[in-house]
């Protein structure tokens, strides 16, 4: 259902002053609380893994990695499960097909999610961008704003994930610029005039 609110609002002035009304190309869809907690047994001390979970939940990691979280309706048995639906990292209103990517499955089957990577590739993904393979993530994984996390809460994090219920879920595979999608994707943006 269409609820108007304050974020709407500001969205309809923006897109008045822009001239341009993507309500009429897109639907605006308002997220909702992500609040599950599937847990399952984890060698880690249960202090640790609370630990972690409370700071996944302050840096948000769930709200792109859960299927449907990003559009309002997460599936809470796929907590952590990575998203159907992406995110767009160049201006779908710019003419060209926009690049998109999925959040990716961060629970600890070996297949779909990060099962094989070790506590360091984790942390070191979440702390510098850099992926196991050694290669960047662009900046929609906000990692620049993870890269003082201490060792302590870095490894706490890791400690929650591996706690989670292991999620079989392949997430659609990244779209480049110019490329046809097939899955839904959101967009942040900041939009000026151009006159
Ligand atoms: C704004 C959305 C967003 C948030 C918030 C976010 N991520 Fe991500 N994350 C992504 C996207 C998108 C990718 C995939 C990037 C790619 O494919 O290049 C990703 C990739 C990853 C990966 C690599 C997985 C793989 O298989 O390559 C890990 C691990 C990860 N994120 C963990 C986290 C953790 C832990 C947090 C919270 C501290 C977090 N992310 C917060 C969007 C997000």
């Amino acid at each position: 259902m269409y609820r108007f609110t304050a974020m709407t609002g500001l969205l309809f002035l923006l897109n008045a002053c822009a001239g341009y009304n993507p309500e009429e190309d897109y639907d605006l869809v308002i997220p909702a609380r992500l609040n599950a907690v599937q847990v399952v047994d984890s060698h880690y001390p249960e202090e640790q893994v609370e630990r972690g979970r409370y700071l996944a939940d302050l840096l948000a990691c769930g709200t792109c990695h859960t299927v449907g979280a990003l559009a309002g309706e997460p599936d809470q048995t796929r907590y952590y499960g990575g998203s159907d639906i992406g995110i767009a990292y160049t201006s779908p209103f710019e003419g060209n097909r926009p690049g998109i990517l999925y959040p990716a499955n961060i629970t600890s089957d070996p297949e779909t999610g990060i099962g094989r990577w070790t506590d360091e590739e984790i942390m070191r993904l979440i702390r510098t961008g850099v992926d196991r393979h050694g290669s960047h993530n662009v900046s929609v994984m906000p990692w620049q704003g993870y890269t003082q996390i201490v060792d302590e809460d870095a490894m706490a994090i890791v400690a929650f994930l591996r706690s989670l219920k292991p999620v079989i879920h392949k997430v659609p595979a990244n779209v480049l610029p110019g490329q046809k999608h097939s899955a839904p994707f959101v967009h942040f943006g900041v939009y000026r005039s151009k006159n």
